[in-house]
């Protein structure tokens, strides 16, 4: 039994759907907080059950049978309540007798204080639990960097303005990351492995020409001061960190192709 925590967020709901194209549903399970929303997956034949990352024995029970299990990272990022969260999902594994726990982990950077130390924390969690385990290091979601509205935004105004990085940026899209961990799930010796999944780099000029081109609109780059950066400001400290610079070639062996590249990434956010 494969049983997936997250399954209602971006990235658990397409490891579900493509669990469920590879093995009978029957053989799925997955952990909802609040059932109704797993609604889709319970009416296809795939065993739904409540699971609350702050309710231990919650896990414990829904978390029973599972050969493999995928531990999404909590979406919570308040200073101490990550923590506390992964700490009952890993105990309730050992209790539960889980095989193998593949955790949705990220780059690491222990080199800042910032909410990537919480992945290290409970990669080291994992390991003094003795779980059978692999780490799935995935790297930004290129979603969090290329949103949709800034994409609308630098079509209409022909200009995409955007700070300087300095290195390429090593993002992949949410289902490209989100189909290496089912890869890993119902594949074979990836047991106690540590993946570094990273896309090939891009830089915001070269999105800029990848913009115009698809759009048959000019779009020109301009740089934005890091002062003017505003809901991304925040992480351009770890973006210019070389590790974010860096690309890695475990997401292409994993998905058993290229990483999804910009071009046909923007396209499907660009109207018809
Ligand atoms: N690599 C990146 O760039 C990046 C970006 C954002 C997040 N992340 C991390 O990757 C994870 C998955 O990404 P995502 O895009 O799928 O996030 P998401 O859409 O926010 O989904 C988070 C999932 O975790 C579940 N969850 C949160 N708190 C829970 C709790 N207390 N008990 C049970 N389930 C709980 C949510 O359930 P509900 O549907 O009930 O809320 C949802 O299914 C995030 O949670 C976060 O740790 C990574």
């Amino acid at each position: 039994m494969i049983v997936v925590t997250g399954a209602t967020g971006r990235f658990g709901t397409v490891v579900v759907e493509d669990l469920i194209a590879r093995v009978p549903a029957g053989e799925v399970a997955v952990v909802a907080r609040d059932p109704e929303k797993a609604r889709r997956f319970a009416e296809r034949g795939v065993d739904v059950r409540r699971g609350d990352y702050d309710d231990r024995a919650s896990l414990e029970r829904a978390f029973a049978g599972a050969d493999r299990l995928l531990f999404v990272s909590a979406s919570d990022t308040t200073p101490g309540v990550r923590p506390r969260q992964h700490s009952a999902i890993v105990a309730a594994a050992a209790a539960a007798g889980v095989g193998h726990v593949v955790y949705t982990s990220a780059i690491t950077a222990e080199d800042g204080a910032s909410f990537l130390a919480d992945h290290t924390t409970t990669e080291r969690a994992i390991r003094d639990a003795g779980l059978t385990h692999t780490f799935l290091r995935n790297t930004f979601y290129t979603e969090e960097l290329v949103p949709a509205d800034l994409v609308a935004a630098a079509v209409k105004t022909g200009e995409l303005a955007a700070p300087a990085i300095g290195q390429p940026l090593v993002t992949a899209p949410i289902a490209d990351l989100a189909l290496a961990a089912s890869a890993v799930l119902t594949g074979a010796g990836h047991e106690n492995a540590v993946y570094e999944l990273r896309g090939p780099g891009w830089t915001y000029p070269e999105l800029a020409a990848v913009l115009s081109e698809a759009s048959g609109t000019p779009v020109s780059y301009r740089e934005l001061a890091d002062d003017d950066a505003g809901g991304m400001a925040f992480i351009l400290p770890l973006l210019r960190l070389p590790q974010f610079g860096t690309p890695t070639p475990d997401l292409q062996r994993l998905l058993g192709r290229q990483v999804t590249p910009l071009e046909e990434f923007v396209r499907g956010l660009l109207p018809a």
